[in-house]
């Protein structure tokens, strides 16, 4: 669906019915972890709403907006599967249209992690995600913790604005080696590939010995050095930060996130795992 009078009625429609709506944000590229939120938004709910939109006020001037994978029929074959009730796929101009001036910004979570070396990109995301909600309308969002400083900002701008919508985060899916799943690993070659999985790896190897007491900071220091060996690099930052409020820790005494993101050739990959 790309007109947004069609999709306002489709919805309207089953509010009437008293239908649950719960909406997966997404920019398409749609794999197990995508549909494995479909699969979650459809036991939890009735209608299940999957929007495909590559935002390009998310992505800085050197990212790979243009080389983004693109394949809408692929992904509306893949819908199928979980029994998706609607795609929204809407084009640039429906989203942007001459003259947008608006911008969501969160300040203090978007700021650090991911927001330190893709300045921009949480404004993006909260803002191109508050208009998915206004257009869509659902009672609750699905949101993968993959992006866990993403879903935070979400929670935010989310209460912060009264946008009246029940934000959900989803476990990580990840292939059997550990790699967690990405629209972006289609772009490692096979040596990639085989040395990929590190980085979910060492972060569970920190996650496990901050559990039991240990410092930060030497275990960072490593699982740095260990990455760089392992062919990653620049690896852009891995770090223990507080679960909700992304805040540093040192030592962990309640719930943290180890989050990493690193390059392998051209590809930048992320990951996190809880503490
Ligand atoms: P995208 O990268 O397509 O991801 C869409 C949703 O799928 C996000 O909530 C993301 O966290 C989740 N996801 C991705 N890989 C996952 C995995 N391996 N396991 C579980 N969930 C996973 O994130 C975005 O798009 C965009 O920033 C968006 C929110 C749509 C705004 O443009």
């Amino acid at each position: 669906m790309t007109d947004p009078a069609a999709l306002r009625a489709t919805v309207e429609a089953w509010r009437r019915a008293g239908e649950s709506v719960v909406l997966v944000p997404t920019m398409g590229a749609l794999h197990a972890g995508h549909l494995a939120l479909v699969a979650h938004a459809k036991a939890i709910g009735r209608r299940a709403v999957v929007s495909i939109f590559v935002n390009p006020t998310q992505f800085g001037p050197n990212e790979d907006f243009a080389r983004y994978p693109r394949d809408v029929a692929a992904d509306l074959a893949e819908l199928a599967g979980p029994g998706a009730d609607a795609a929204w796929t809407p084009e640039v101009e429906t989203m942007y249209p001459p003259g947008f001036a608006t911008r969501i910004a969160v300040a203090g979570l978007s700021e650090g992690l991911c927001g330190s070396v893709r300045p921009g990109h949480f404004a993006g995301v909260a803002t191109v995600v508050t208009k998915l909600l206004n257009q869509v309308r659902p009672d609750i969002a699905l949101f993968g913790e993959k992006d866990f400083q993403q879903l935070q900002v979400i929670r935010r701008a989310v209460r912060d604005l009264d946008l009246g919508v029940e934000i959900r985060g989803v476990p990580t899916i990840r292939e059997a080696d550990g790699l967690a799943l990405s629209s972006r690993n289609r772009y490692l070659d096979a040596a990639e590939r085989a040395v990929a999985p590190r980085l979910h790896a060492v972060l569970a190897r920190i996650a496990a010995a901050l559990r039991e007491g240990a410092a930060a900071a030497p275990l960072l220091a490593e699982g740095v050095a260990e990455l760089s060996a392992a062919g990653f690099g620049p690896v852009q930052y891995l770090e223990v930060r507080d679960a909700e409020t992304l805040a540093p820790l040192e030592r962990v005494a309640g719930p943290a996130r180890v989050l990493a993101a690193a390059y392998l050739g051209r590809t930048r990959l992320i990951d996190n795992v809880a503490v």
